[in-house]
């Protein structure tokens, strides 16, 4: 504060003196820049404010330049600084000023005209601060201009014609990230010939893309992405710009030739821009066909965006010539046929999106070729056959979404090869037979596994325990059966939590109600039974329970959770009760749910369970065997809910007695069973049986 101030009253002496005698040369400078750093009103870097004590001459101040040997400010550097207040139009008297650059901070207020007497500019860097109202019409006088970048302010209004007719040393212009209106200002009588990047996307303009633009023929980056453009893609304007590489078309409002029916005169004319490397036409439903002839434009296309139009008809296998394209997104059209098979032959693909087309017949096996395939979404077509096993060789896959369309057949095993697989989306298809466990066994997927709404059958495989990362599972109608595995609880990351609709029997586990971070737990439509679980209760991340249209039984518990949910939750389990209402009442029988209890512990026989035992029992007996290392934290919760019957034991305790179920103290095993020895701190010895659901199946 007390520097501003200081400052405020050096200027007011320099502008006594002014009054006396125009100031020129060095000091008309010096007064101009501190009449600059009167109206910032935050100088947070503190740099404005050494100004003054760096000493009188106003070429040793921070962010200023001056010429050398004419001691006049050819420069002025204050980016990223932090500054706020306005820009003085006092700047305007830097007559010597070649660069101005005060981009990066929070200035507020309006350009001033005053800099359209920098008649020696060069650089005008504003962007990224907080700017409004309109460019001003006297820029338009800055003829040695090169660089313009007004991005990321909130500049709004029509661009003066000026600009773009009078400043013809322009290369570089970015009015990008404003609100800027009216048609882009590039009259017909102007030209721009040095001009190379031309950057507006994220701002108002509309009309048609003007065909002046054909003079810069020196056009290498295009970006008109998010306006209101309309018209006709032009045939006859980047056949002009042999160096174009970027050109960003998106989201406007153009249209193809003949009535939005062709889109051949469009490709035509980029086959002479033999450097363009990405080519955006996203979201301005285009219509007409994908030409052959794009098998002819630049060798060096790498991105290609043509989704969200209206395009029609088939992939042409020509497509397939555009060897350097890495990222490919068709989604969101009206493409019928077949996926050509050559686009194996793309082999730097990295992502393929070909959604929401109505792509038909089968996946071509090919794909399973294209060595760093990433990501991979054909979902919602109406793609038939089954689902290539050779989709397994893609070691880089991250994400494959092949999700509403009509693939049979089984779930390739194989494709438990995949491991960087993070999202697995099969939901919506015809796929039968049973979750291969490889596939449930795929560690890596930290996003999803999504296969609802098949004809998937058979138990839930115990390897989903091995799912530690991932967010939600979605095993929805189906025709799942027997028991949830009590190992889900391994799963402990999971937010969602999706079993409805099959038919899948036993009890809620525990271990389920006590996943930490569910949200969502839906396991309507089913034959569960047995009681709620009273680790749900302590839940305090559910937020959507719903466990109608089963059999489940007793009294629904009133805290926590089961507090804010209501009748819809439980419809169609005849057997519960409760005060919520809806809900028949439970009466004054004594809690129901120690009745219950023995029940649900002789029908957790379904899941790994571990009896403690005297050694003096261990015999072989018709229980079952499972993966002692799926199984451990299952144990703590057998253990668990025995304790009412046993002595509680700890799983920690367990592991120690057995010395982490070391082989040595394995006892007796086989098909049906282990049994491991182990002995207790308190020198009791204890068998430990460990117990396996999918016996119960044979
Ligand atoms: C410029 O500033 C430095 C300190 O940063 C000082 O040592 C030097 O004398 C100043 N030069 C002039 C010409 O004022
Ligand atoms: C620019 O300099 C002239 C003469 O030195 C002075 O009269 C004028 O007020 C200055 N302009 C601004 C905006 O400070
Ligand atoms: C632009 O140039 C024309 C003719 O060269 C001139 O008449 C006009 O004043 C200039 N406008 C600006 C704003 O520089
Ligand atoms: C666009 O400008 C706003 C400020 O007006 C800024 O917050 C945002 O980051 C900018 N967007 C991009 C992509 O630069
Ligand atoms: C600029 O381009 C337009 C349209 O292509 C053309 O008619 C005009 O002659 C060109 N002007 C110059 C100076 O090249
Ligand atoms: C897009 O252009 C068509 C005519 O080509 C026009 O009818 C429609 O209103 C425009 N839409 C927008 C959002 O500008
Ligand atoms: C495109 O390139 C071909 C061959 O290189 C050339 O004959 C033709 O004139 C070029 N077209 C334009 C509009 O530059
Ligand atoms: C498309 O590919 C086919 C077969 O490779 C070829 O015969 C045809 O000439 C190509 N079309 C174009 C326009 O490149
Ligand atoms: C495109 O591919 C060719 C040959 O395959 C290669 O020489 C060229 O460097 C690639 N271009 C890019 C931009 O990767
Ligand atoms: C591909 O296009 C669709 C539709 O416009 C879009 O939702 C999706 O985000 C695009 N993919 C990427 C990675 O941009
Ligand atoms: C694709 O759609 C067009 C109509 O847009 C139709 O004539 C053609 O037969 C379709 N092709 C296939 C393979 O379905
Ligand atoms: C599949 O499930 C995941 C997780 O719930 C969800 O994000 C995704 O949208 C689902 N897919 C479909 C096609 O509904």
């Amino acid at each position: 504060m007390a520097t501003l101030l200081f400052l405020t009253l050096v200027l007011s002496a320099f502008a006594m003196a002014s009054a006396a005698a125009p100031l020129q040369g060095a000091s008309r400078d010096r007064a101009a820049l501190l009449s600059f750093a009167s109206a910032i009103s935050s100088d947070p870097s503190g740099a404005l404010a050494g100004w003054v004590s760096l000493g009188s001459d106003a070429c040793n101040w921070t962010g200023v330049t001056c010429h050398r040997l004419k001691k006049r400010v050819v420069q002025l550097d204050l980016s990223g600084r932090g500054l706020r207040g306005v820009i003085s139009p006092a700047i305007g008297n830097l007559s010597f000023l070649v660069v101005l650059d005060v981009s990066g901070n929070s200035l507020s207020g309006t350009i001033p005209p005053e800099i359209g007497c920098l008649s020696r500019l060069q650089q005008l860097s504003l962007s990224k601060n907080l700017l409004v109202g309109s460019i001003p019409v006297e820029l338009g006088f800055l003829r040695q201009l090169i660089y313009l970048d007004l991005d990321s302010n909130r500049l709004s209004g029509r661009s003066p014609r000026t600009l773009f007719c009078n400043c013809t040393s322009l290369q570089y212009v970015d009015l990008s990230n404003n609100s800027l209106s009216g048609e882009i200002p590039l009259a017909d009588e102007c030209r721009l010939p040095g001009l190379r990047f031309l950057l507006l996307w994220s701002n108002n303009f509309e009309g048609p893309i003007p065909t002046a633009l054909s003079n810069s023929s020196m056009l290498a980056w295009i970006d008109f992405e998010s306006n209101y453009l309309s018209g006709v893609l032009p045939s006859t304007i980047f056949d002009k710009m042999p160096f174009l590489q970027f050109l960003y078309l998106s989201y406007n409002n153009l249209s193809s030739h003949d009535a939005n029916t062709n889109l051949t005169p469009f490709f035509a004319s980029l086959r002479n821009c033999s450097h363009l490397q990405e080519l955006e036409l996203a979201g301005n439903n285009l219509g007409g066909h994908i030409p052959p002839l794009i098998g002819d434009i630049s060798i060096n296309l790498v991105q290609l965006h043509l989704d969200d139009n209206a395009i029609s008809g088939p992939i042409p296998p020509n497509i397939s010539n555009l060897v350097n394209l890495t990222y490919l997104n068709l989604s969101y059209n009206y493409l019928n046929g077949s996926i050509p098979p050559d686009l194996s032959r793309l082999r730097k693909l990295e992502r393929v999106y070909l959604s929401n087309n109505l792509l038909s017949g089968d996946i071509p096996p090919s794909l399973g070729g294209i060595p760093r395939l990433g990501l991979l979404d054909i979902s919602a077509n109406m793609l038939t056959g089954s689902v290539p096993d050779s989709l397994s060789d893609l070691s880089q896959l991250r994400r494959l979404m092949l999700h509403k369309n009509h693939l049979s057949g089984r779930i390739p095993a194989s494709l438990g090869n995949c491991i960087n697989l993070e999202i697995l989306d099969l939901s919506y298809n015809r796929l039968t037979g049973r979750i291969p466990g490889d596939v449930a066994a795929l560690s890596s997927l930290k996003l999803y596994l999504n296969v609802s709404a098949n004809l998937l059958e058979g138990p839930l495989p115990m390897e989903l325990s091995k799912m530690d990362m991932i967010l939600a599972l979605d095993l929805s109608s189906n025709n799942f059966s027997g028991a949830i595995p009590p190992q889900l609880g391994s799963c402990v990351a999971l937010e969602y939590l999706n079993l409805s609709g099959n038919a899948l029997q036993g009890t809620l586990p525990s271990s389920v109600g006590a996943l930490p971070y569910l949200q969502v737990l839906d396991l309507s439509s089913n034959r569960l039974s047995g009681t709620m679980p009273v680790s749900l209760q302590a839940s305090v991340s559910l937020e959507h329970f719903n466990i109608s249209f089963n059999n489940f039984s007793g009294a629904i518990p009133t805290e926590g959770l089961f507090a804010s949910l209501t009748a819809d939750s439980f419809r169609g389990n005849p057997g519960l009760c409760g005060s919520i209402v809806g809900m028949p009442s439970c009466g004054t029988k004594p809690a129901r749910w120690s009745i219950a209890l023995p029940i649900l512990l002789t029908v957790i026989g379904t899941a790994c369970i571990i009896c403690l035992l005297a050694y003096s029992l261990v015999r072989k007996s018709r229980t079952c065997w499972c993966s002692h290392r799926t199984s451990h934290r299952q144990s703590l919760i057998a253990a668990e809910e025995q304790k009412q019957h046993h002595p509680r034991i700890s799983y920690r305790q367990l592991v120690e007695a057995t010395e982490g179920f070391a082989e040595s103290n394995l006892v007796g095993g086989g098909r049906f069973g282990h049994v491991y020895k182990g002995t207790l701190p308190d020198e009791t010895r204890i068998a430990v049986k460990v117990l396996d659901p999918k016996c119960g199946e044979r």
